[in-house]
This record gives structure tokens, C-alpha cells and sequence, in this order.
């Protein structure tokens, strides 16, 4: 009897120890699932600050070997991206002199050769447009995306000391291709992925080659192979932005996109990170950003008229194709058949054939006039009265009037 009892409890301790196995093994792979990708990106960076410990002379072989082996990759990429780079812009049509550049080869805009690239910067606030906006610039040949470089930042509108000088440091940073210094922002890409991967050539490099992707050698030089740099910033007011203009020798050429605030905050109301956020959720403030953006866009198209210009995100969606021309030859970037090719994608293929697409590319950025009510619309018309005058948008006045009116006018910059 007793023989049989421990008999079933061997079997029964047995069975435990099976399924603990299995267990343990399943679960740790599913842990190590979900932090490889951290785990892998917090330690490819070799270390290259000062060494605490006392170094033993065969780790400090490993360090040194293992640093060679990245050189050496960092290089072969480059290598490789520099011939694609050379491919890709074969038939390039270059300005030479037309929109006042004269640049008629690739040396002339690229950094490594003492060039100076294209630099396009789109400046605005959040779901104002920008990520359409972006993508079209990003669609043409050879560009490197520096997508929104202030995500570290949170949901915070930047307006002036000390952040704006803080920010603008990064900025010419980044315009210039220095990493080194920007431990903060590579950091904090390493957890948030979309500090990089809008930055197509540069994210297709980083899925292969992850060892290097984030080390600041690796990105300078990647970055000073490109002969096209675009960038958008949403966190940065324009009266903070202004000394971007000023700096002659980097050539910047400037759009601040402007959009509807009841468009802006119907739909922001949708995002989850941004209503506990004034700077991004309180209308007050919304449109007291758009009224000091006007101000200075009014003295910013004075002082730099080649470099500098406002777009309704309403006219660009109306008129995607006739706005976007408009725009490259604003940047002197060639309206490249990739670029129409993206326009054609994402603006006409809709359900429903073209038809369709064409009543739905004019209806997407007014989708408040259904989804707010009139009242929530009074209450942001209310404290946004200036701003919308200013920017040439139409009350609505009541809520059936709100459902059918037009609510942009043929609008010109008033100087
Ligand atoms: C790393 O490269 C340098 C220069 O090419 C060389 O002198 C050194 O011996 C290499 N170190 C290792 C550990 O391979
Ligand atoms: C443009 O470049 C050519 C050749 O490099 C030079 O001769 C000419 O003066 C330049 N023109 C302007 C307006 O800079
Ligand atoms: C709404 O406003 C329009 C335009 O002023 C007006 O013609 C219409 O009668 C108003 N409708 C209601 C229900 O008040």
C-alpha cells in the first residue's frame, strides 16, 4: 500500500516537474521575445566614455576588437549607401540656377564632398497635417528624413527660453550631421523606434546592421552622404524658429503649415496622449500659438520671401497636386516621378475608384463639421475668433450651417 502511494507520488512530482519545465522554458522565451529588442539595442553601443574599473588586459582586447569589427561595419554601410545614393540620382535633373540654386551635380550637395545639401524644414503642430505633408518631401530621391527630432521632449509646445535655444542647438546638430553630442535623442530612439524608421534609407540600414544603428559615428557619416535633408518640427513655435532663417550658409527653406483649430482639436480629441496635455488639448492656447505664428510669419515673409512660406493644409488637400508642385519649387527640388507616383497612391486609391478618392481627399481635413457638435464648436470659435481670422477661417454659425458651408475662403497672406 505504502509502495503504491510513493509509487503515485513520484508519477504526480514527476508530472510538476514536466509541466514546470515546459512552463519555464515557454515563458522565458517569451520573455526574452519582449526584451530582446531592448536588451539587443541598450548593449550594441560600445563604450566609448571613460572606463571606470580597472581594465584587465584581455578585456580590453575584447573592447578593442570588438569596436574594430564595428569601424569596420560602420564603413562598409556607408560604402554601400554612397553607391546607391550615386545610382539613384543618375538622372537627376539638377536646378542649375533655376529657383536661384546653382548646383548642377551631386558634389555640390553633399556634405562629405564640402557640398552643401537642400535643407527643407516643414514647421507646425500636431495632426495639422505634417505626416502627409512629410512623407511627400520623403518620397523624393536621396532624402534624409530628420523626423520630428523633439519627440524627447513630450507633448510641449516650445515658445522660448530655455527650451527654444536648448532645441535649437539640436536642431543645426542635426542640419549639420554632428551626433556626437546628442546622447539624449539617440537614447531615446533606442526605445522609441520612430525617432528613426520615417528616415527610410537610414531605417532600412538599421534592421540590418542593429549594432550600429544608434552609435553617433554611424549616423554622421551616413548622414553626410545625402544630398537632400528634410525635417518637420510640431513642438516648435515659428518666433523660435527664426534664427533656422538666418543662418545663411545652411540654406534652409522653411513652410510653416497651417490648419482649421476645430479641425486641429477635433482631431487631437482622438489621441490618446494628447487631451490631459493644455499645450496640445486647450483651444486658448492652441490658437494663441497660431496668432503668434502669424505675427511672425507676416515679419518672416518680409525679411526672407525666398526662404520662407505659408500652406493651408485645407488648400494642399484640395489641390494635392497643384500644392506640392508649388512647394518643390519653393524647396528647388525637382518634382520627381516618385513624387507624383506618391501623390497618385495616396491621394486617389481609395475604396470606390477616383470618384470617390476625389470627394474623399477633399473631405479629410473637414471631418470636424460632422464629428464635432455646435456647441463644442461654438466654445473653440469662441476663444479662436483672432486666430481664424487671421488665418482666413469661416465661422460657423449654427449647426446645420456648420454641416454644408465652406469654411475655407480664397485666402492670401496679408502683409
Ligand atoms: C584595431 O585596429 C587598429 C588599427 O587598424 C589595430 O592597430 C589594432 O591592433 C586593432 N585591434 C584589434 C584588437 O584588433
Ligand atoms: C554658379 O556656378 C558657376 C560655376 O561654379 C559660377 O561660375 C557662377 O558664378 C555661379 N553663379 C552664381 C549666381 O553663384
Ligand atoms: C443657420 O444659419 C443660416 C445662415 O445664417 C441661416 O440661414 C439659417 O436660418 C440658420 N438656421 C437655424 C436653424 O438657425
Amino acid at each position: 500500500m505504502s509502495k503504491r502511494l510513493s509509487f503515485y507520488c513520484l508519477i504526480a512530482l514527476a508530472s510538476v516537474c514536466i509541466f514546470f519545465l515546459a512552463f519555464n522554458q515557454r515563458y522565458s522565451s517569451y520573455l526574452e521575445h519582449r526584451l530582446q529588442p531592448m536588451i539587443s539595442d541598450v548593449e550594441i553601443r560600445p563604450r566609448t566614455t571613460k572606463i571606470q574599473e580597472p581594465v584587465t588586459v584581455s578585456q580590453a582586447y575584447i573592447t578593442g576588437s570588438t569596436d574594430n569589427a564595428t569601424i569596420t561595419e560602420i564603413q562598409e554601410v556607408v560604402d554601400q549607401q554612397r553607391r546607391a545614393i550615386k545610382r539613384e540620382m543618375e538622372n537627376y535633373e539638377y536646378p542649375n540656377g533655376k529657383y536661384g540654386i546653382n548646383v548642377s551635380k551631386l558634389e555640390d550637395l553633399v556634405m562629405e564632398k564640402g557640398g552643401r545639401p537642400m535643407r527643407s524644414i516643414i514647421l507646425t503642430s500636431w495632426r495639422s497635417g505634417s505626416t502627409f505633408l512629410g512623407d511627400v518631401v520623403n518620397a523624393h530621391p536621396a532624402n534624409f528624413y530628420h523626423y520630428e527630432p523633439l519627440l524627447d521632449y513630450g507633448i510641449v509646445q516650445i515658445r522660448g527660453s530655455p527650451l527654444a535655444e536648448e532645441s535649437l542647438t539640436r536642431i543645426l546638430s542635426l542640419l549639420n550631421c554632428e551626433y556626437k553630442e546628442l546622447d539624449r535623442y539617440l537614447d531615446y530612439g533606442k526605445t522609441h523606434h520612430w525617432v528613426f524608421n520615417h528616415n527610410t534609407h537610414l531605417w532600412r540600414q538599421c534592421q540590418a546592421h542593429k549594432r550600429i544603428c544608434w552609435d553617433p559615428r554611424f549616423v554622421s557619416k551616413f548622414c553626410r552622404l545625402f544630398p537632400f535633408q528634410s525635417m518637420k518640427l510640431v513642438r516648435l513655435r515659428l518666433h523660435a524658429a527664426e534664427s533656422l532663417l538666418a543662418e545663411e550658409d545652411l540654406g534652409v527653406r522653411l513652410v510653416l503649415l497651417i490648419r482649421d483649430p476645430r479641425g486641429i482639436l477635433q482631431s487631437r480629441k482622438h489621441r490618446e496622449w494628447c487631451p490631459a496635455k493644455p499645450d496640445c488639448s486647450d483651444p486658448a492656447l492652441v490658437c494663441g500659438d497660431m496668432v503668434s505664428d502669424f505675427n511672425t510669419a507676416v515679419e518672416l515673409s518680409k525679411k526672407y520671401p525666398r526662404s520662407f512660406r505659408v500652406v493651408r493644409y485645407e488648400d494642399l488637400s484640395v489641390d494635392p497636386y497643384k500644392h506640392v508642385q508649388e512647394l518643390y519649387n519653393f524647396y528647388g527640388l525637382n518634382f520627381h516621378v516618385n513624387v507624383k507616383k506618391f501623390l497618385d497612391t495616396h491621394t486617389k486609391n481609395d475604396v470606390g475608384g477616383v470618384s470617390s478618392t476625389f470627394r474623399n481627399s477633399k473631405v479629410a481635413p473637414f471631418h470636424w463639421r460632422t464629428d464635432l457638435d455646435f456647441e463644442e464648436v461654438r466654445e473653440i470659435q469662441k476663444v479662436c475668433a483672432t486666430a481664424m481670422q487671421l488665418w482666413g477661417y469661416v465661422m460657423a454659425l449654427n449647426s446645420t450651417h456648420q454641416k454644408d458651408f465652406d469654411p475655407i475662403t480664397n485666402y492670401r497672406l496679408q502683409l
